[in-house]
């Protein structure tokens, strides 16, 4: 049996995860996992490179265990993937300092997503450790030495440059990591309630995996739809109209859909119709995940190992990764190399 090749993706903990989430990627990552030996990072070292205040590192905790419950609602297999914590792996922080010495400042500054987080953090001078934001995900893709990193159009940037460390690396000290590759999500952003924006926690237009069924149902209810329509009997429009578009991905019976679509744009259908049975939808949808969800909180010793499992997993990949930087930079000190070993002034000959 020849070993899959790997993968690595993740998350930053900032809260649960909603329906943009799911289409965006999870449901990409359920389906991979079985090709690839697949690593799930939850990032909470980057959250601190827009949030380092301790006010919201005691929130970290309770986000990195909503992460997890939902990975596994969606269905992340921990039998096959490794779940781990960022911070918990100290060869992250090593493996940082020696990538940046090989990136420059300049090519940091081109980034475009960087200067974006800084404005949606309101900061005004960027910090270091968010200039080098891209360069910790090159240490969380090339720790494991993944070969593939399913990520969005927005991070494609942080892989390309994850791609030239790499051959600047390998370049200095011999072959060391594999390449990465993006696979690039080419499913359309889900808009979210509100249909003025991308589906967001910060924008209060989210759908969570974990809602109950009336709070989707309310949430469904007070959906924007199409605003030239006021009364049941216009015609309204189908395209662009967030109502339809979630009804296309989530509710399973097409021809319930085209019935309603049909019905709408000859003004025969009212709003309340439309958005009753998207909430039917949702739900049966949301179902399976909430039980499995619920079933995991029933049980917390079971999330509990999966983590403790996947960092002990991870912590051994990362240490074997680290001793092979540390031989082919030839930064091999350690005390051992002083104490009772070799006399290594002995064989000085300067
Ligand atoms: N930057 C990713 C985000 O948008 C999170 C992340 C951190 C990540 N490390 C990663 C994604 C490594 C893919 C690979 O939140």
């Amino acid at each position: 049996m020849t070993a899959k090749p790997r993968l690595l993706t993740g998350d930053r903990p900032t809260g649960r995860l909603h329906l943009g989430h799911y289409v965006g990627s999870l449901a990409n990552r359920v389906r991979l996992q079985h090709q690839y030996e697949s690593f799930f990072i939850i990032a909470d070292l980057h959250t601190l490179t827009t949030k380092p205040e301790p006010e919201h590192i005691k929130d970290i905790p309770l986000y990195i265990k909503e992460t997890v419950l939902d990975y596994l609602a969606v269905g992340i297999d921990p039998q096959v993937s490794t779940i781990f914590v960022q911070s918990a792996i100290p060869e992250t922080y090593q493996l940082n300092l020696l990538f940046e010495m090989l990136v420059t400042v300049p090519r940091l500054e081109r980034m475009p997503t960087l200067k974006d987080m800084a404005r949606d953090a309101n900061i005004d001078s960027m910090p270091f450790g968010l200039l080098g934001y891209p360069i910790l995900q090159a240490v969380d893709i090339l720790l494991p030495r993944a070969q593939v990193v399913p990520v969005g159009r927005d991070n494609q940037s942080h892989v390309e440059l994850a791609r030239e460390l790499v051959r600047r690396f390998n370049n200095l000290y011999g072959e060391t990591f594999p390449e990465p590759e993006p696979i690039i999500g080419d499913v359309p952003l889900l808009v979210g309630t509100d249909g003025q924006n991308k589906m967001s926690k910060s924008l209060g237009n989210a759908i969570y995996l974990s809602d109950d069924a009336e709070t989707v149902r309310q949430k469904v209810m007070n959906m924007y739809t199409d605003p030239k329509r006021l009364r049941a009997t216009d015609p309204g429009t189908v395209e662009g109209n967030p109502v339809f578009i979630y009804h296309d991905a989530f509710n399973p019976s097409k021809a319930e859909v085209d019935d309603l679509k049909e019905r709408y744009r000859q003004g025969k259908v009212g709003d309340v119709e439309v958005k009753q049975k998207l909430a039917v939808a949702i739900n049966n949808f949301l179902e399976p995940f909430r039980e499995k969800r619920a079933y995991f909180l029933a049980h917390p010793m079971i999330p509990n190992d999966v983590l403790a499992n996947g960092i002990r997993r991870m912590q051994a990949e990362a240490k074997a990764t680290m001793e092979l930087v540390r031989e082919k930079t030839g930064l091999s000190y350690s005390l051992d190399l002083f104490v009772d070993q070799v006399d290594i002034f002995g064989e000085y000959d300067g």
